[in-house]
């Protein structure tokens, strides 16, 4: 079927997200840092938080004074945010939900469905784990709908658990009727992980058995030609950006001018990108102090310099670093200050 181009906003509930384009949950990567990071360039109509453990939550709610870490500038950041719960008991992620609606007046509650992680699946038997369980995703989901209302909820799902088992079409429909606003997809199974492609004809198939909510599409997009090519391929409301964006916060904005039909902003000068990562070290640094701050940074001083010209170089040495003077030394004398492109020119 053909779809509108450029894709129209859509709705999340009452929630309008303008341009249908999402920063995906990531853990260890998307705390309010990284979140500031992607909204000061602009571009994003849906950003969300790390997945937060519902037991943990309700746990250190009634055991000692502080949430849990990964809430760390959920209550005062702009607007709209996407807080995600995982866990499998209703009642908990209910009463958590209930929480994160009225303390913390998130936009949207999503619920994790697709983590293949052996810690949260096998262990703790979530994530992707209830994909084998449609009745109790139907029960999560339906008491999470009644304890959040009105904020919408939101699951995020994989194909299935492997490729022998996929059974999206199913889980959509079950997703649906237990009232959640909206649905995201990640196009592998749990079994994959991230090896293969993201199936995107799957993800596009699943819209016929929808009836009305809107579903966004998750799986390597990594430029803002892919991301007009999936609304122009497939049949899906809104796309959701994760890996390629640790590095390149400014992407959605290349991807929202893409949409509109104007000309793509290059990327960052390399000097500018080098300076995009300071400020996103200090934003790190000033809420966990230099020295967890700094090891913190190691991981995203990595995802900035992907790509470059000298980027492993980099990475070796911003592998070891402990200290605020350390870390600036290494920037400064090992951050590829050259692209691929530069340097195969110069080396002609
Ligand atoms: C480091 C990392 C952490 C992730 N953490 C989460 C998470 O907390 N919740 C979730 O639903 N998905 C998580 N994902 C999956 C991504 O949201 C996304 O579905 C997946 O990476 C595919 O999208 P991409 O190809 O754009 O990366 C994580 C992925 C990565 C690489």
């Amino acid at each position: 079927m053909s779809r509108p181009f450029p894709p129209p906003p859509f709705r999340i509930g009452d929630l309008v997200v303008d341009p249908p384009l999402l920063q995906a949950p990531m853990a260890g990567f998307t705390n309010a840092a990284f979140r500031q990071m992607v909204r000061e360039y602009g571009g994003v109509g849906l950003i969300a938080t790390e997945m937060v453990n519902a037991r943990g939550f309700a746990w250190m709610d009634e055991h000692v004074a502080e949430h849990p870490e990964r809430l760390w500038g959920v209550a005062d950041e702009a607007r709209p945010l996407a807080v995600q719960i995982w866990d499998n008991d209703p009642a908990t992620m209910s009463k958590v939900g209930r929480r994160l609606v009225e303390e913390y007046q998130v936009s949207v509650v999503d619920i994790n469905f697709g983590c293949p992680v052996r810690q949260v699946t096998e262990k703790a038997h979530s994530g992707s784990y209830l994909l084998r369980t449609p009745g109790r995703m139907f029960e999560i989901i339906s008491r999470l709908v009644k304890a959040c209302a009105p904020t919408p909820v939101t699951a995020k799902i994989r194909l299935g658990c492997s490729p022998e088992t996929i059974n999206c079409n199913e889980v959509a429909r079950v997703v649906e009727e237990a009232g959640a606003a909206a649905l995201t997809v990640h196009g592998r199974t749990a079994k994959d992980m991230f090896r293969g492609h993201a199936d995107w004809d799957r993800i596009s198939e699943i819209k016929s058995h929808l009836k009305q909510i809107p579903l966004i599409g998750n799986g390597d997009l990594d430029s803002a030609q892919k991301v007009v090519d999936a609304f122009k391929r497939y049949d899906v409301d809104g796309v959701m950006i994760a890996r390629a964006c640790l590095g390149r916060p400014w992407l959605f904005a290349q991807a929202a001018a893409a949409l509109r039909g104007e000309p793509v902003p290059a990327d960052p000068s390399l000097a500018q990108q080098r300076d995009c990562m300071l400020h996103h070290y200090e934003l790190v640094k000033q809420r966990f102090g230099e020295e967890k701050g700094t090891v913190l940074m190691r991981k995203y001083a990595c995802c900035y310099a992907q790509g470059k010209y000298g980027a492993r170089h980099f990475r070796s040495h911003v592998a070891n670093v402990s200290s605020a003077d350390e870390f600036y030394r290494v920037v400064e004398e090992h951050f590829p200050m050259k692209s691929k492109e530069e340097m195969k020119a110069e080396m002609a």
